[in-house]
């Protein structure tokens, strides 16, 4: 980053190198493990970039710190300091301040406007890489009603679901969608059975099925791992950090983060702390969310909810989920919301949570499109 500020020309030199060498690099072939004790201890990061932002805790308008221009980059990246702000200096300023207490709104923490500990825990945990503020408004409920925020753990049921800017959906009278793998990822019939299930869950609740197809350009939802930049804006960052993203219909691009150590069979059940994991099942079932037109929720217990500790399972539809779902598309006739699918909780194993998270690489983004349109 530091480069950018440098003369312009030699700096065009270096980046295109960059580019190059990452699309060469993508797509890859990614990360799959039977089971999380298969995974090498070689793979696991023993620290990570996001982890570095715990060093800011304490921190609030007013003062000065060296990892505040990371900080301000992350924010920018999921939204809560819009694509104007540029000042990536080391001050803690006024909007710095205003996109933590948008944060903490969102995320059901105490709104302080400084950096404390719970709010630094809840930000280096790995997360969907969809903003959670699109174009300055908040897609979360909670951001949308400051009023509805209180301690009361009964806030959680309240529905907090939302939808992209200008509500995208499939055009009405759809039933049919096809997805189909990106063939260069050549993925084993395991891991296309775990994207089976997860669509699975979308379709007990809505009239939609989901149909393999062979052809990935024509299909209606196109899933692909990618590591790093992989041309649409939106690189990943290694392991852990963003994990995955998919666009707003009629988009139906859905990507994952190779990098990360994905694990087949859901079960983690006495992992250790340290394994920096990621249940592609869960993952799966948030962005297909996404695919169908919902965007991040507030509700700790939806799907849609953007954050999911590592080695940890959450594949069941709540309430919140469901009620999103149906208010975009209408219910399945044959679902009786018979309460099988309402149990949040129960499959969650929080019990061995790490909290990892690693390299950050968007704000290259920025600094092409300055040197490149700007
Ligand atoms: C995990 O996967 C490995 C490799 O397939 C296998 O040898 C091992 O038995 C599995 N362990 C468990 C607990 O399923
Ligand atoms: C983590 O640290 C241990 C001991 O310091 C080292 O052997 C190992 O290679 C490190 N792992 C990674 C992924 O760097
Ligand atoms: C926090 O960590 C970052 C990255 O390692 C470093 O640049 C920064 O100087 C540290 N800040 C403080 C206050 O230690
Ligand atoms: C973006 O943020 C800047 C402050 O950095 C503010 O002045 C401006 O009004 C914001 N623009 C929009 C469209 O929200
Ligand atoms: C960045 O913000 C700080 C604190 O508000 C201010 O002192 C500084 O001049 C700003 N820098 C730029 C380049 O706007
Ligand atoms: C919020 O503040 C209250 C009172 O200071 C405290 O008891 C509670 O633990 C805080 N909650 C969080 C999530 O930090
Ligand atoms: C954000 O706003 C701009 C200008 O109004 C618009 O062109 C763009 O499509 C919007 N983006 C989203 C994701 O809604
Ligand atoms: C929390 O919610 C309960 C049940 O609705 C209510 O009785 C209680 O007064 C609320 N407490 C606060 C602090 O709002
Ligand atoms: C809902 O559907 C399930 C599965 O088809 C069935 O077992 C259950 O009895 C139904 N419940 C009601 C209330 O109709
Ligand atoms: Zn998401
Ligand atoms: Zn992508």
């Amino acid at each position: 980053m530091k480069l950018a500020f440098c003369t312009v020309a030699p700096v065009k030199l270096v980046l295109f190198l960059v580019i190059s060498i990452n699309f060469n690099n993508s797509p890859v072939s990614a990360n799959f493990f039977p089971n999380i004790t298969s995974i090498p201890h070689s793979l696991i990061p023993n620290t990570t970039i996001w982890e570095s932002f715990h060093n800011l805790t304490g921190c609030h308008k007013g003062v000065k710190s060296q990892g505040l221009p990371k900080l301000k980059k992350y924010f920018q990246f999921f939204g809560y300091l819009n694509n104007s702000y540029t000042n990536f200096s080391d001050d803690f300023d006024e909007y710095l301040e205003s996109a933590v207490k948008s944060y903490q709104l969102n995320f059901n923490l105490n709104v302080t406007g400084q950096l404390d500990a719970p709010t630094l825990n809840h930000i280096v945990l790995p997360r969907c890489g969809n903003a959670d503020i699109v174009n300055g408004t908040s897609i979360m409920r909670s951001g949308k009603s400051p009023n509805t925020y209180s301690a009361n753990s009964t806030i959680h049921t309240v529905a907090h679901y939302s939808f992209f800017p200008d509500r995208p959906r499939w055009p009405p009278g759809t039933t049919q969608l096809t997805y189909a793998f990106l063939p260069e990822n050549q993925l084993s019939d395991a891991v296309k059975g775990v994207f089976s299930r997860a669509f699975e869950r979308w379709s007990e609740v809505t009239a939609f099925t989901f149909v393999e197809t062979a052809s990935f350009y024509d299909a209606d939802l196109k899933i692909a791992f990618f590591g790093g930049d992989h041309g649409d804006g939106e690189p990943f960052d290694g392991v852990m950090g963003t994990l995955a993203h998919a666009f707003a219909p009629p988009a139906g691009r859905f990507h994952l983060d190779g990098d990360e150590n994905w694990v087949i069979d859901g079960n983690f059940l006495g992992a250790a702390a340290s394994v920096a994991a990621v249940d592609l099942e869960s993952v799966a079932v948030h962005e297909i969310g996404h695919l169908l037109g919902l965007g991040h929720s507030s509700v700790e217990e939806a799907i849609m909810y953007p954050t999911i500790s590592s080695s940890t399972r959450k594949v069941e539809l709540a309430n919140d989920d469901i009620m999103g779902i149906q208010e975009l598309y209408g219910s399945n006739q044959n679902y009786n919301g018979s309460g099988q699918t309402l149990t949040p909780i129960g499959e969650r194993d929080t019990s061995g949570a790490p909290r990892l998270d690693n390299l950050w690489g968007s704000g290259i983004v920025l600094v092409l499109g300055l040197l490149f349109f700007g």
